[in-house]
């Protein structure tokens, strides 16, 4: 059995991308595994919220998580800052991180640019990513492809750590789906799909109703040539389209290029919005019965207590690693 940790930021509302990269894995992992997934409310500061919004989010994320099928009986739900070893870890891990690989971290440069404030939490956020990761002895992080390089710095911290001080922490790998990993904008297939872009044609919404989806996916961009064929290198837009209906209704994209030859984009793109709707109306359906509900906060405050016990363990084991504890410990 290995231990699973993940997070999403409360950021705005899951998006489909979200769902395909990440939360739809999740749920495949607590069959089998120890696994934590924790609503990060303390990544998404890094840039200004808006303090109602931020709080409704972080409840709405945490009903969304039940809704898509993980079970507060197989797995551990909580909220990251009701857990309080998270920030302490973080400061811990940046400690002993370098200026320098933070300042070289995509997502970051992404983020900062074109900000007039750029908040030093933005820079310092992969630490406190990496110490949600390692206070759990997590074995593996299922997350889509834009986290790749903050795992690979959760690693790199870990072995330091470990070399520096104490041989504690468990190094995580990283699970990264093979088909869906980035699911790109709508209207810009070259640029990822975010739940914070300014243009919300540009992604689909895990609450946005039928009508709403089939008129974004009709505006998405596709091309002039009216052919359904993966190409993500000419046809950017249908490709993301091709990846979409293919996670959504189960078919290969082989079987779908077959199907849509010789129809235009028109009805292609019926076909997508249909495969997306049925994807996403049951979670919907769950989704609003478990918010209006009390079960969500007793599973929520439950989540946070078991989380708190065994992310205290290992804070105390770090603590003590680099001297910050004040009674010597009796043998
Ligand atoms: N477009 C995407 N395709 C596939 N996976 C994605 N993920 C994010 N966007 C895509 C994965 O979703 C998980 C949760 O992401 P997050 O909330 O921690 O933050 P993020 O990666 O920065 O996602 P967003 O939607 O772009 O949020 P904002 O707009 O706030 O920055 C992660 O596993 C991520 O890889």
């Amino acid at each position: 059995m290995a231990t699973i940790f993940s997070g999403v930021q409360p950021s705005g509302f899951p998006t489909l991308g979200n769902y395909l990269g990440a939360l739809k894995h999740f749920v495949t992992y607590q069959e089998e595994h120890d696994c934590y997934f924790c609503v990060v409310n303390q990544h998404a500061i890094t840039v200004p919220q808006d303090k109602l919004e931020l709080r409704d989010n972080t409840r709405k994320l945490a009903a969304l998580y039940l809704a898509i099928g993980i079970d507060p009986k197989k797995s551990t739900i909580f909220i990251q800052s009701e857990v309080p070893a998270h920030t302490k870890m973080g400061w811990i891990m940046q400690c002993i991180s370098y200026i320098g690989e933070l300042e070289r971290m995509t997502q970051f440069k992404d983020k900062a640019q074109n900000r007039v404030a750029v908040s030093s939490g933005l820079l310092t956020y992969p630490p406190l990513m990496a110490a949600d990761i390692l206070l759990y002895g997590t074995n593996i992080v299922p997350v889509g492809d834009d986290q790749k390089q903050h795992l690979e710095l959760t690693r790199d911290l870990a072995e330091r750590f470990n070399k520096q001080y104490n041989d504690i922490f468990t190094i995580p790998d990283v699970h990264i789906p093979k088909v869906g990993a980035r699911i790109m904008d709508l209207g810009e297939p070259t640029k990822k799909m975010s739940k914070s872009a300014e243009n919300s044609n540009g992604y689909i919404s895990m609450l946005d109703d039928e009508k709403t989806i089939l008129k974004k996916i009709k505006r998405a961009t596709t091309d002039s040539e009216a052919k359904v064929k993966y190409d993500k290198e000419n046809k950017p837009g249908v490709a993301n389209l091709l990846t979409i209906y293919s996670l959504c209704s189960g078919k290969s994209i082989e079987e779908l290029e077959a199907e849509y030859e010789g129809k235009g984009y028109g009805d292609f793109k019926e076909g997508v919005a249909d495969a997306v709707i049925s994807q996403l109306k049951p979670i919907q359906e769950r989704y609003y019965e478990l918010l209006a509900s009390e079960e969500l906060d007793a599973i929520l405050d439950k989540g946070a207590e078991k989380a708190g016990s065994v992310a205290n363990k290992m804070l105390a084991k770090a603590e003590r690693a680099m001297g910050l504890e004040r009674k010597k410990r009796k043998k």
